[in-house]
């Protein structure tokens, strides 16, 4: 059993890898500043696991305040999930990215040092390969950023491969996930983006809430089976669970280690639109339009190292991840309703319909 502190552990990521340590005996501390989480999260998590999990509310970037969580706790790692990760937010104000994402990280890594805690899992992203020349795409693949989001990634990977060179962290994993969708299956943790879904999943859970009136296909003329991009969609409590093994191999190993979290398998948007469908009944309204700017054509992992070194792999379908993303998405939609209505009103499906 290891004590382990989740950074942004309130967040979408962050809360269901708490559920799946805690189920697997872990002690887990949160701390999150609550930016772009709900702060009922930690209630939630008490309903799933039986456990009160301790939250410090802090914001990585408060060098003092995080060497005040980590002096007294005894950790034996810390899971870095805290960061910002719109893409085009990033592009429209790099200097909130760099100061959030790289200089949070080295605020952290600052108090890391001072408690002498010397392990790491760091949250990153396939987007650390850039517009991928093939798929499946492997660990030691060309990196390229094509955004400051993106940007940030490499730089967060770049400094903790560093530390560990130079012998200031024992051990970094860098995980690097492919497109995290779905959600617990009780329903009360999911993603909850603020504003207008930039991402696929969320965008069709919300069409198919009545939120909004369609789902806009970018492009249908990528060279792929139908035409629509095509991306490695997992379940993120099987992400979840790959944070698990590799808190747990990080006990036992030195060196930095970068590996993929995908199934292996890539869907495209028609895919997972029809997959959707199916999983809930309801037919939903989409139109093709252009292609969006900076949007690869196919990424999907090539998952072999996770299997080997974490012996890890995604073991729920697309068809799971849709039921337990719209389970969420509809007990969320309904009790919004019930707060903006007093209660009195089903929620709608103004968006989509039901399949006969
Ligand atoms: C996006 C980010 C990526 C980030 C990831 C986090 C961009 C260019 N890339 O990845 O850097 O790491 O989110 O999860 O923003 N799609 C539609 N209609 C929509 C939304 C998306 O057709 O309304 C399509 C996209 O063109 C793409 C697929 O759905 O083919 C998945 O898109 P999305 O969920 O945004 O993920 P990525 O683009 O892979």
């Amino acid at each position: 059993m290891a004590r382990i502190l989740l950074t942004g552990g309130a967040g979408f990521i962050g809360s269901h890898t708490a559920v799946a340590l805690l189920g697997r005996g872990h002690d887990v501390v949160l701390a999150d500043n609550f930016s772009n989480a709900s702060r009922s999260v930690p209630a939630r998590l008490k309903d799933i696991t039986g456990v009160d999990c301790p939250v410090h509310e802090v914001d990585i970037r408060n060098t003092q305040a995080m060497q005040a969580v980590l002096a007294g706790g005894a950790f034996d790692a810390v899971i870095h999930f805290a960061a910002l990760k719109a893409v085009g937010e990033s592009e429209a104000n790099p200097l909130l990215y760099f100061d959030v994402n790289v200089a949070g990280t080295l605020s952290l890594l600052t108090a890391m040092r001072h408690a002498g805690i010397g392990r790491i899992v760091f949250s990153s992203s396939a987007t650390v390969y850039g517009a991928p020349e093939h798929c499946p795409i492997a660990e030691a693949a060309p990196l390229h950023a094509t955004n400051i989001y993106g940007r940030t990634k490499l730089i967060m990977e770049d400094m903790i491969g560093d530390l560990v060179r130079t012998g200031m962290l024992s051990t970094a994993f860098l995980l690097r996930y492919f497109n995290p969708v779905g959600a617990h299956p009780s329903g009360l943790i999911g993603e909850d983006p603020r504003g207008v879904p930039a991402n696929l999943m969320p965008y069709l859970c919300q069409v198919a809430a009545g939120q909004r009136d369609c789902l806009t296909v970018f492009g249908d003329d990528y060279p792929t089976p139908d035409g629509t991009g095509v991306r490695d969609y997992l379940h993120v409590m099987d992400l979840a669970e790959a944070h698990c093994a590799a808190v747990e191999v990080a006990l036992g190993t030195y060196g930095t280690h970068a590996v993929n979290l995908g199934t292996g398998t890539g869907y495209s948007v028609l895919d997972l639109l029809h997959t959707f469908e199916r999983a809930t009944g309801l037919a939903i309204p989409y139109r093709i339009g252009p292609r969006r700017p900076g949007d690869a054509p196919s990424c999907y992992a090539d998952p072999t190292l996770a299997k080997a070194m974490l012996g890890w792999t995604a073991k729920r379908t697309l068809h799971d991840m849709c039921q337990d993303s719209w389970h969420w998405q509809s007990l969320s939609a309904k009790a919004r309703q019930a707060a903006e209505h007093g209660g009195s009103q089903a929620p709608t499906t103004a968006g989509a319909q039901l399949l006969a």
